[in-house]
This record gives structure tokens, sequence and C-alpha cells, in this order.
């Protein structure tokens, strides 16, 4: 499987250093033209089938998105979100929603939004709705899609890039043993090292196995948000970067307590 030919990997990788979760939204609608782009991916990116996709609010009805404004799930004047669907009972589900639901993030980041996942603080039912599920699917997250209240600086724009460190746990910790791995897989796993998780707990580890890589859990995973989700988000991070130094190759899927499997093609 994959939707990612060489242009989408160099849009989104491009975005990934400048996209940060923003809380507080001035309420400004997107151009339609936007939409209809964002909505135009959301049709089409679907590298797993039927075990994920995502869907495009256009207009997001009070009551979407619950807690108290200012705190951690507190979102507030998003004009629009993502919802992020799949089988509820399908355990690799996990991983493909959160693999999907972050290209369409990194997607929106291109086109010039801001964003912010919305694991729990959200209503299923509205959401539910919203996005058209059937009998035995789940919204197992959305995003809130629009104009942050206060913009990223230039100037923050310039310093994101330049390192400045992110709250991000020390790189070894997530890829023991990572400056002996070849390029692509110490590429895949910077790109990964930032991807956003459910608060910012960067449930990944990465090890290389047979020459492939393998992503699994630290621990036990967690039912409400599940850590698989995260993992999901962080392997479409680690394919941007290890297609982006020429590592051509696709995803295995695997059963707890490993994630997947990327196994080189070429
Ligand atoms: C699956 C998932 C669920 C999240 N849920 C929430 C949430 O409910 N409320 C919130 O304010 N942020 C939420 N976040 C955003 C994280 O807190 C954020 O990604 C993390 O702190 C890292 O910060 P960054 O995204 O700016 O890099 C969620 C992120 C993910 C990936």
């Amino acid at each position: 499987m994959t939707g990612l030919d060489a242009a989408r990997v160099e849009r989104w990788l491009a975005v990934v250093p400048e996209r940060r979760s923003r809380r507080s939204f001035t309420g400004e609608r997107p151009e339609a033209k936007v939409l209809t782009a964002l909505e135009d991916v959301a049709r089409s990116f679907r590298p797993f089938g039927e075990l994920a996709r995502a869907v495009v609010i256009r207009d997001v009805p009070p009551g979407l998105f619950m807690g108290i404004v200012g705190a951690y799930g507190g979102v507030s004047g998003a004009p629009c979100a993502l919802a992020f669907v799949g089988p509820a009972g399908e355990t690799h589900s996990r991983a493909a929603v959160g693999y999907t639901g972050e290209g369409l993030v990194l997607e929106a980041t291109a086109l010039g939004l801001d964003t912010c996942w919305v694991g729990g603080l959200f209503s299923g039912a509205a959401a539910e709705q919203l996005a058209g599920v059937s009998p035995d699917e789940r919204v197992f997250a959305v995003a809130a899609v629009g104009t942050a209240a206060e913009r990223v600086t230039a100037k923050e724009r310039i310093l994101f890039k330049s390192g400045r460190p992110r709250r991000r746990k020390p790189i070894e910790t997530i890829a023991p043993g990572l400056q002996e791995w070849p390029a692509w897989a110490q590429r895949g796993v910077e790109a990964a090292h930032v991807a956003p998780s459910a608060t910012n707990r960067q449930p990944w580890r990465f090890f290389m196995h047979e020459g492939a890589m393998v992503v699994s859990v630290d621990g036990a995973d967690t039912p409400k948000i599940s850590k698989r989700l995260d993992c999901g988000i962080a392997m479409l991070h680690f394919e941007l970067g290890a297609r982006a130094a020429g590592c051509a190759g696709r995803w295995e899927l695997s059963d707890a307590p490993d994630v997947a499997r990327w196994v080189p093609t070429g």
C-alpha cells in the first residue's frame, strides 16, 4: 500500500517542521477552494483502504469540541474540522487512522491552515453524525481546522526550522542505536521525532530488524485514545523522511505489541 508519490512526500515533509497544534482559532472560514482541495485529498488518500478514512466537516456546530477553553483539550473558534474514521472492532484500524489522519493534517498545513488533533474532548455522537459513519465504524479522533488566533510569526517559523528544541523525548529513547542505522532510517526517525501525539506522550519506539523498521508501542495500550493511533501518525512522518532519503518501501501492519514494519522494496 501507499498513497505517497514524490510530489506529496516533498509537500508534506516541507511542513513537518512548522506544524504546531493550535487551539484558539479566529473563526474565519477558509476559502471554498481550499476546503475543496482538502476534500479531494480526504476522498483520495486511502492508503489502508477500508481501515481508515478522513471526512472534512465544513461547518463545526457548537458542541463538537468540548472541554475548558485554554486548558488541555479546549479548542475554541475552529470553523472546520476533520473526522478520522475506521472500523471500530479492528485493531489495525488505529494505526491506519493515525497515518491517514496525519496526511490530512499535513495537507491542511500545506494549504496554509492551522490544526489541532483532538482525541478525547469531542462529542463522538456529533462527530459520527457529521461524518456519516456506518454502524460498524467509529470516529477515533477529530482535528480542529482553521486560522489560529495569533499566527506564528515569520520569526518563530525560522526559529522552529533552525531546530529550536521542541518538547520531545531524546531521539535515542525512541530509537535506540539510531547512529548505526542506514541514512533512510535515521531520516525517517528524525521526521517521526516531531510527530504529534495525545498529551505529547510519544509512545512510538523504532527498532531495525532484518533490514526492516519495526514500529512498536512503549508498553500497554490505552483504551480511550489508542497509542497505536499515535504510532500511525509517526509512521507517516517516518515514511516521508525515509522516502525523501531514497528508500521506497511498504508498510505491513502487525499485531501487538508491534504496530507495523516498514519493508524497503528497492
Ligand atoms: C491523537 C491525538 C489526540 C490529541 N488530543 C488533544 C486534545 O484532546 N486536546 C488538545 O489540546 N490537544 C490534543 N492533541 C495535541 C497534542 O497535545 C500535541 O500534538 C502535542 O502536545 C505535541 O505538540 P505539537 O502538536 O504542537 O507538536 C492531540 C494529539 C494527538 C495526536
